[in-house]
């Protein structure tokens, strides 16, 4: 194999991995249950499954593993954060593959449900497709975060609203995904943002201290302390004044 070239190294990590909330074994387990339910619901009926992409990738391909019914497969590839950890509020559809639904069971997989949005516009789109049955399956449920109504009839885990988690198909900006088990991505202060908060405290405060070394006064600055020196010393002379009289 060709040596590789330098260049294209992860230059700064800003994120770190933090408390693993599910490990490999656990979402294994869950898989299984979550296929048995699934089965029970259809029965012996064919299903098309239309997993989201990127995020539900390796949740798809070993849930769908686990299946023992007839199945198909389609894609389609649905983004709605943009490197950031909150939603953006709008969904962007690319590869809209999906087509010949129309009076077959679709089940959407996708790998968590936050505020809906993604979820509610994409079932929107099938159902145009007159399917004969439509659900949703996400590998996790972010209940608490619910903006819009978007029905989840299966889901493998929930996790709090607070957390942002990565691994076994989640990302943050496209990084983490291919870890085997589900954490918590602690956000590091990034570097610009750490020289701004710094900046942010040295700002000086609005009027400026005078200067300790001398000749380093500004002469507007000096003027006004001139200014502030023969009004005390104009003070001084007359009470004193007063009090000689
Ligand atoms: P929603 O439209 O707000 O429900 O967002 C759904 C999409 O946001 C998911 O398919 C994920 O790509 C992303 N997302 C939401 N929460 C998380 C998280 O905790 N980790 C990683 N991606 C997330
Ligand atoms: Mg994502």
């Amino acid at each position: 194999m060709m040596p590789l070239q330098r260049g294209g190294e992860v230059s700064k990590a800003r994120a770190k991995i933090g408390k693993v909330l599910f490990t490999r074994e656990d979402i294994e387990a869950r898989l299984d249950e979550l296929a048995e339910e699934i089965e029970q619901h259809y029965g012996n009926r064919e299903l098309t499954i239309v997993a989201l992409l990127k995020g539900s990738l390796f949740f798809t391909v070993d849930l769908v593993r686990r299946l023992s019914l007839p199945v198909r497969v389609d894609v389609l590839e649905v983004s709605s954060y943009f490197d950031s950890t909150s939603s953006s509020g709008g969904i962007v559809l690319s590869n809209y593959l999906v087509r010949d639904v129309r009076d077959r069971h679709v089940l959407v997989l996708d790998d968590i449900v936050d505020t809906g949005v993604t979820l509610a516009r994409t079932l929107e789109l099938i159902r145009r497709e007159k399917p004969k049955s439509l659900a949703a399956c996400a590998f996790l449920n972010k209940k608490r975060r619910r903006r819009v109504d978007a029905p989840v009839d299966f889901y493998g885990f929930e996790v709090k609203a607070r957390d942002f988690v990565v691994g076994y198909g989640l990302d943050y900006a496209q990084r983490y995904r291919n870890l085997p088990y589900l954490a918590v991505l602690e956000k590091q202060p990034t570097a610009r943002g750490t020289s701004r908060r710094r900046a942010a405290r040295k700002k000086p405060s609005r009027r400026p201290r005078a200067s300790k070394k001398k000749g380093r006064s500004s002469p507007k600055r000096s003027s006004a302390r001139a200014k502030a020196r023969r009004g005390a010393a104009r003070r001084k002379g007359s009470t004193g004044s007063r009090r000689r009289k």
